[in-house]
Formats: C-alpha cells, sequence, structure tokens
C-alpha cells in the first residue's frame, strides 16, 4: 500500500433540499463562506494535503462547480485588459496548473456508499481521500500555517497505513445525524475502530465519537459497499461498506484538531460565515463592531 494520497472524491450529487430556495438553481456546494464557495474550500483543504487529482462525482444541475474549476475565458480577458493583476490571480488560483480535475456522474442519488463506488474507476487500486464539502473543516492554527484536517491525517495514515476516519465528539442526543464509531482507547488521537454503526437513535449508539466528513479510505471500500444492502435512509451508505472491512483490514478514528462547521445545517452556515469573517484581516473589525451593536442593543 503506497504511503501518499493523491486523489481525492468529492461527492457532490445531493439535492441540498436543506437549503431550499438557495439551492434551486445553485449548488449547495457552491454557496459562499465569506467570498468562497463551500467547494473551493474542500479543494484547497485536499490540495494542500498534497492531492492534485480532484474526482467529482457530480449529478444533474452541478454544472456551477465544473465551470468554477474550469476556465473563465471572458473574464480573465476582461481582467488581463483593465490590469487587474490581483483578481486575475485571485481566479488562476482556484485551479492550480498542478492540479486536475475529473468529473463522473451519479446517475440517482442512491446513496454516499454509491457515490464513491461511482468514483471506483477513476480512483483505481490505490488509497483515497474522500471530503463533504459542506463540512467545512478549519484546522486549529491552520490560518498561522498550521495543518489542516486533511494533511493531519494523511500525517496519521503514513504512520499507520488504512482506513482513517476524522471523528469529533458530539452531544448524545445528535448521534442520530452521523456516522458512530466504537473505539477501545476513545480518548487516544488515534484509536482502532471495532465497529460502527450510521445515524444510530442516541440509546443505541456504540459511543459518542461521530464521523466527520473527512475519510482517508482503501481500495477495497469499493467491493465491501458493493455487497451492502440498502442501510439506513434507504440508502447505500459508505458507513456500511467500511463497517464491513472492520476485522479484514484496520480501521482507525482520527481525532483531528480543528473545527468543523456543519455546512449542511443553516445554523453551522451561519457559524461558519461569522467565525469566518471575523478572521478575514479585512472584515473583522466591521463585523465585530456589528455584532457588539447587536449585543448591545444599539
Ligand atoms: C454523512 C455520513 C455520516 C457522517 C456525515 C458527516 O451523512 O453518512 O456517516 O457522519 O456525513 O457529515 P450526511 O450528513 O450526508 O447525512
Amino acid at each position: 500500500m503506497g504511503k501518499t494520497i493523491q486523489k481525492a472524491v468529492f461527492p457532490v450529487g445531493g439535492m441540498g433540499t436543506r437549503f431550499l430556495p438557495a439551492t434551486k438553481a445553485i449548488p449547495k456546494e457552491m454557496l459562499p463562506v465569506v467570498d468562497k464557495p463551500l467547494m473551493q474550500y474542500a479543494v484547497e483543504e485536499a490540495y494542500a494535503a498534497g492531492i492534485r487529482e480532484m474526482i467529482f462525482v457530480t449529478g444533474r444541475h452541478k454544472r456551477a462547480i465544473e465551470d468554477h474549476f474550469d476556465t473563465a475565458y471572458e473574464l480573465e480577458a476582461e481582467l488581463e485588459a483593465s490590469n487587474k493583476r490581483a483578481l486575475l490571480e485571485l481566479v488562476y488560483a482556484i485551479k492550480p496548473d498542478d492540479m486536475d480535475c475529473v468529473y463522473v456522474r451519479q446517475p440517482r442519488a442512491l446513496g454516499l456508499g454509491h457515490a464513491v463506488l461511482c468514483a471506483e474507476k477513476l480512483v483505481g487500486d490505490e488509497p483515497f481521500a474522500v471530503l463533504l464539502a459542506d463540512d467545512l473543516m478549519v484546522g486549529q492554527d491552520q490560518a498561522d500555517g498550521g495543518a489542516t484536517v486533511l494533511q493531519q491525517m494523511v500525517a496519521a495514515f503514513g504512520q499507520n497505513p488504512g482506513t482513517v476516519l476524522a471523528v469529533q465528539d458530539v452531544p448524545r442526543e445528535d448521534t442520530r445525524r452521523y456516522g458512530v464509531v466504537d473505539v477501545h482507547g476513545a480518548s487516544d488521537r488515534m484509536a482502532e475502530v471495532f465497529g460502527m454503526v450510521e445515524k444510530p437513535k442516541p440509546e443505541l449508539a456504540p459511543s459518542t465519537l461521530a464521523v466527520a466528513g473527512r475519510y482517508i479510505l482503501t481500495p477495497a471500500v469499493f467491493d465491501s459497499i458493493r455487497r451492502q444492502p440498502t442501510g439506513a435512509g434507504g440508502e447505500i451508505q459508505l458507513t456500511d461498506g467500511i463497517a464491513a472491512l472492520i476485522g479484514v483490514e484496520k480501521v482507525y478514528a482520527f481525532r483531528y484538531q480543528g473545527k468543523r462547521y456543519d455546512c449542511g445545517s443553516k445554523e453551522g452556515f451561519l457559524e461558519a460565515t461569522m467565525d469566518l469573517a471575523l478572521a478575514n484581516p479585512e472584515l473583522s473589525a466591521g463585523v465585530r463592531a456589528h455584532m457588539n451593536r447587536i449585543i448591545n442593543g444599539s
């Protein structure tokens, strides 16, 4: 098994119904937090982890994602002509020259496991990362050059090759929203997983360690997903495919250092917007002043 991860899979076929009406004509992954679409945050995280091949598993109505990572001829020509160098650099930086974007369609929304399976031919026989763009992850100290969450995971994988799942503690009443793992040594940074279940009821959850939307998977997961019957929510679940690998290959839960924003929910999306605006040197003073006015009722 190679020790570097060269490919990332981004399942983006979902309908985004939780964000209607905003997502009627725009993919949810293109909603911006401050000034960047969620999709770009996830791609930048993968790029920072050394990944150069981005595989998007798309669906109908997702053309805006392909356009975002493609050349925008008219825009670039306009910016060149008016000599707006800074804006031009911003546009070019979306897709660095050494990064490849490839697209495959998920013909029907049959679940996350099914979406990952759609990328099988493009991934081939090597370990790969999966990033769910509506989980916006900010590594601890990332703004000061610290590691992104996926960078942390790739480093962990380098030391302990196998499946690596990003996990975080959640309140017990929230287990029904996540894949939940069973580990020994729950407080260890990297712990071996002995069981995994998708969206358990709080009383049935094996722990409160929930999987966030970052995975390093091995190619064995494809056959494993294929063998799974329909799971929670009537969908082909990635969690079930990974759970079936436990005992066959090593599966680790990795407690990342950083913060996860659930941008699939309005609350999480607003939290991300506020935090990232406060962290933005151009915006922080104005946003902070506005927040103070709200708090003080003036
Ligand atoms: C998916 C996975 C779940 C994971 C979650 C993280 O669920 O199925 O195991 O915990 O992402 O965001 P979804 O949010 O798509 O329902």
